[in-house]
């Protein structure tokens, strides 16, 4: 009985009565799920030598080295520039890199840009599609599963549900600034040329920002915001946190203009519509924001799709 309805019927005995009811209503019963307290400040994610030695260990640690070792070891899938420690830097852990730590916990989660409810691998597969402009890794495959299981291993501890630090990726930048991409190629070419190079296709462990093997524009990379949260945070990689806010919106708005691969089915994304505002290309109810100038196409376009499930509510598109 819901707890209104039970101090209303208690009224006429009295502020304490109610007080009584209402306490005891709030108990929680037997088999009534509750959120566990979870102290972040007190947890760790555990490390690689924290891997148990036996098979679920051998998966972890494989899932691990695909993570730092995407395209040497799955090059049909990830034939770009790119790993996903690029970007998740620290196998996942650092917390202002998009942090992968607790996402065991996250999921199945419903994604706005998808408009539907998805689950891990496929999360995994948007990166892999998307960010590593690379083609669908079956879903039950070996690999996949070892990605999964070494999620599951930085997740130890994490209630599901809890809100945790970067379970919402990137941290917001608390300036939305416009970039200036003139600005940002002048401070590119005194602190960033080093590293990622003039024509920003990186060298051995440092990759590319554009061309070819970069980030596709389906990336969320690609969106200034998201990527002047990145360079703000983490780059350059010697130095973090030297940049202010609006060179690192100048930067992201430099690199963003710059040619990148292509991202098929890009244009059914925000399916319900509000995408945000920085998304280089065009959604339902949306103009494109800043679009580089050429796309490179991909190769296999339609192993680069990752198919969205149905909505429980109906077709897909119904929230
Ligand atoms: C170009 C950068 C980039 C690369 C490379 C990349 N990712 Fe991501 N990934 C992101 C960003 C950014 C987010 C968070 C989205 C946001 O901030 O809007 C994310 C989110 C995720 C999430 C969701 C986390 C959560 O809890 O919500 C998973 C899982 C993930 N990535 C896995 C991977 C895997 C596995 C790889 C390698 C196959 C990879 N990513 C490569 C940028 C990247
Ligand atoms: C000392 C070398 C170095 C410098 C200087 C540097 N980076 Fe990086 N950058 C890296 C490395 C290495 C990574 C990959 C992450 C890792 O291994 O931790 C990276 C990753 C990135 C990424 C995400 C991955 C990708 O390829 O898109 C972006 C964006 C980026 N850097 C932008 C910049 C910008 C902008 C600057 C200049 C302000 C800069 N970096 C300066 C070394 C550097």
């Amino acid at each position: 009985m819901p707890v209104s309805s039970v101090a209303r019927g208690h009224w006429v005995f009295g502020v304490v009565a109610v007080a009584a009811v209402a306490a005891a209503c709030a108990e929680p019963r037997e088999g009534t799920p509750t959120l566990a307290a979870f102290d972040e400040a007190a947890w760790a994610p555990p490390r690689e030598a924290d891997i148990p030695a036996d098979s679920l260990g051998a998966s972890i640690k494989r899932g691990l080295y695909l993570l730092r070792f995407t395209p040497e070891s799955l090059p049909a899938y990830a034939p770009g520039g790119m790993r996903c420690t690029s970007c998740h830097q620290e196998d996942g852990l650092k917390a202002t890199a998009a942090p992968l730590t607790g996402s065991h916990s996250r999921f199945p989660k419903y994604m706005p840009r998808s408009g539907a409810v998805v689950t891990l691998a496929d999360r995994v597969n948007y990166c892999i599609t998307r960010s590593l402009a690379g083609s669908v890794l079956p879903v039950g495959s070996r690999e996949m599963t070892d990605i999964l299981a070494y999620f599951a291993f930085i997740s130890r501890d994490v209630p599901v549900g809890a809100k945790m630090a970067g379970a919402n990726g990137l941290i917001a930048m608390k300036d939305t600034l416009v970039g200036d991409a003139a600005r940002g190629k002048a401070k590119y070419e005194t602190t960033c040329v080093v590293c990622h190079q003039v024509d920003g296709a990186g060298n051995g462990a440092i990759p590319p920002l554009w061309g070819p093997r970069s980030y596709s524009i389906g990336a969320s990379m690609s969106r200034e915001e998201r990527a002047a949260s990145f360079i703000s945070h983490n780059m350059p990689q010697t130095a973090p946190g030297t940049l202010t806010a609006q060179e690192s919106f100048d930067l992201a708005a430099y690199v963003n203009s710059q040619p990148r691969p292509d991202s098929p089915g890009k244009e059914n994304d925000w399916p319900m519509g509000g995408a945000p505002k920085d998304v280089p290309y065009a959604t339902k109810g949306h103009e494109p924001y800043r679009a580089p100038a050429t796309l490179v196409p991909r190769a296999r376009p339609a192993d680069a799709i990752v198919p969205n499930p149905r909505s429980a509510r109906g077709d897909k598109g119904t929230k």
